[in-house]
């Protein structure tokens, strides 16, 4: 299966890493397109596959293109994207958030999906949200051997998409936010950094580890931790009071919000 990674940033890499890593493709089944030739460079030094800053280059021949580039320039690249694969009509997978199937297919045909990974995907552990409504038998084998390796896919229609990415997809950064200011909590009250920071990634790793070997919710195992009149429930009743939990709630709303505004439609810049 031969590969194009239309733009390979962050999370083009942590995905293709994946690839590489567990064999599901080698690098000599892998180009990709960059805008920069520097950053085209430090991939083919990386990964080892052939990079460069040609679209023709990378996706002419290939099984599938992956769309790995911001939503905000996609007016500068699918118009031509479609114009370059022309006859060649590869299944192509788009990453972009916020950015239906529908504006897509008009340049790119039918055989089309969208997937909305998280970069622990990288690690195998990751989500990805998939829709690829209306594809054949084939392309929806191609996408599972695809997206097994990088962690649980779940299958969602366009219009769960952004509750989608707002959940799963940003979720690592509210955890890497919440690690970040466990830290500097447990700075203020007298650790240094690296022990602080230390405790705070263990107690993230674990908390998760938990999650996922045990057959309670996260309610349950909360409860558990909060022993009545303990340091836990003091700490559980500030948060409760500075309404963390509706912060929250806010802050997936924003990303959803955000979502809808990069679903519309954008002019190419030049
Ligand atoms: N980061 C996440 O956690 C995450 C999660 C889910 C989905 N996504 C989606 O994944 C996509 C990529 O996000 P990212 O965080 O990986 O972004 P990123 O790190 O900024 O990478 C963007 C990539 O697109 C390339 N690019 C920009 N303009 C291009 C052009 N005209 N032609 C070819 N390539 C071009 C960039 O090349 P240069 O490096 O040369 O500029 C870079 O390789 C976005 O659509 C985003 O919505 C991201």
């Amino acid at each position: 299966m031969r590969i194009a990674m239309v733009g390979c940033g962050h999370m083009g890499s942590a995905i293709v890493s994946r690839w590489l890593a567990t064999g599901t493709v080698t690098s000599a089944h892998v180009r990709a397109c960059t805008a920069r030739s520097a950053s085209a460079n430090a991939l083919q030094e990386r990964f080892g596959f052939a990079a460069g800053t040609n679209l023709a280059d990378a996706v002419v021949g290939a099984d599938v293109v992956v769309l790995g580039f911001k939503p905000q320039v996609r007016g500068d690249i699918v118009p031509h994207l479609g114009a370059v694969l022309a006859g060649d009509r590869p299944l192509v997978i788009s990453l972009m958030a916020g950015v239906g199937l529908d504006e897509l297919r008009a340049s790119l045909g039918p055989r089309l999906a969208r997937w909305m990974p998280n970069t622990p995907v990288a690690t195998g552990a990751g989500i990805v949200g998939q829709s690829a409504h209306g594809l054949g038998q084939g392309d929806l084998e191609v996408l599972a051997c695809l997206a097994d390796p990088l962690g649980v896919r779940v299958d969602v229609g366009e219009g769960q998409f952004d509750a989608l990415t707002a959940v799963a997809g940003c979720g690592p950064a509210y955890v890497f936010a919440f690690c970040e200011a466990l830290t500097a909590a447990g700075q203020a009250q007298g650790l240094d950094r690296a022990m602080a920071e230390q405790l705070a990634k263990q107690v993230v790793i674990g908390a998760g580890h938990l999650l996922a070997g045990s057959a309670e919710d996260a309610s349950e195992l909360r409860r558990r931790v909060t022993s009545k009149g303990g340091m836990t429930e003091a700490a559980l009743a500030k948060l409760q009071q500075c309404a963390w939990a509706e912060a929250l709630l806010d802050a997936v709303g924003a990303a959803v919000e955000r979502g809808q505004q990069l679903a519309q439609p954008v002019e190419p810049a030049r």
